[in-house]
């Protein structure tokens, strides 16, 4: 039996006395997009926090599966070292580390090494590498994270983590609000890619435009914290059309 996949069964979330999602039930398979959608404030952004395993999101109810282990209550660094890797909506400043530096040390936290290595020219040139092909200038490898960053540039520099640390999920929370044409060209090869290499993804995203350049595997719409339409790419296409409004009678 292949257990190689991310389940999430009956899951209810609550934010303090508010319910932010209610009985959510996904299945993300081996090498596959997933895409969810949802207006503003359906639940997205507290679902991809719960799977990483925010404590401010409490699990009332349901369970969260890796690759058949449960990690519902799994801290997010164990979930992150058994390959949960998360694209912030609105990534956070880190004063004091530059992203090289994070970068480093989070791959060598994968590799199994406590120590952070001084020297590792390899991966330093992987990461100029990457951060060219990514559209992420130099001298942003040794700034501060995300302070003074531009919209785009923070997004780029999230992009970046997940391209060197090349986790087994991802979940990419709007990589391409406030990116460029361009930017939103290199996320979707970079989805591609994930996908093509047996990766999977959780894209959740406004915009159909990614999607001109992938076909998902799966579309998901949330609303009111509830999921209340599931089907393929035509429901992007819906969606785009007619808003959310047809589906206010489901999500009651
Ligand atoms: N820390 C918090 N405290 C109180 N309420 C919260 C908190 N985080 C989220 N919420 C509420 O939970 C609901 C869902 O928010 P969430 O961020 O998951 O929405 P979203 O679908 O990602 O929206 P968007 O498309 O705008 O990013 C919203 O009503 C939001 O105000
Ligand atoms: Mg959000």
């Amino acid at each position: 039996m292949n257990t190689t996949m991310l389940e999430v069964e009956d899951l209810t979330v609550k934010i303090g006395d508010k319910t932010v999602l209610e009985d959510i039930n996904l299945t993300v398979k081996e090498g596959e997009l997933t895409v969810i959608m949802g207006p503003n404030g359906s639940g997205k952004t507290s679902l991809a926090l719960t799977i990483m395993g925010h404590p401010a999101y409490k699990i009332v109810k349901g369970k969260i599966i890796l690759n058949g282990e449960d990690i519902t209550n799994k801290s997010t660094e164990e979930r992150a070292l058994k390959g949960l890797f998360l694209v912030f909506q609105n990534p956070v400043e880190i004063p004091g580390i530059t992203l090289y530096s994070l970068i480093t040390a989070a791959y060598n936290k994968r590799q199994g090494k406590t120590e952070l290595t001084k020297t590792m020219p390899e991966l330093q040139e992987k990461i100029k590498i990457e951060a060219k092909l990514i559209g992420l200038k130099q001298e942003l490898l040794e700034r501060e994270i995300n302070i003074g960053f531009s919209g785009g540039e923070k997004k780029r520099s999230e992009v970046l983590q997940a391209k060197i640390l090349r986790p087994k999920y991802i979940i990419m929370d709007e990589p391409d609000s406030g990116l460029d044409i361009d930017g939103v060209r290199i996320v979707a090869d970079i989805i591609k890619e994930f996908i093509e290499t047996k990766r999977s993804v959780i894209l959740i995203t406004h915009y159909p435009r990614v999607l001109q350049y992938i076909d998902p595997h799966q579309v998901i719409i949330l609303y009111k914290g509830r999921i209340v339409a599931k089907g393929g790419k035509e429901l992007v296409e819906k969606i785009d059309k007619q808003g959310y409004q047809w589906l206010e009678n489901k999500s009651n």
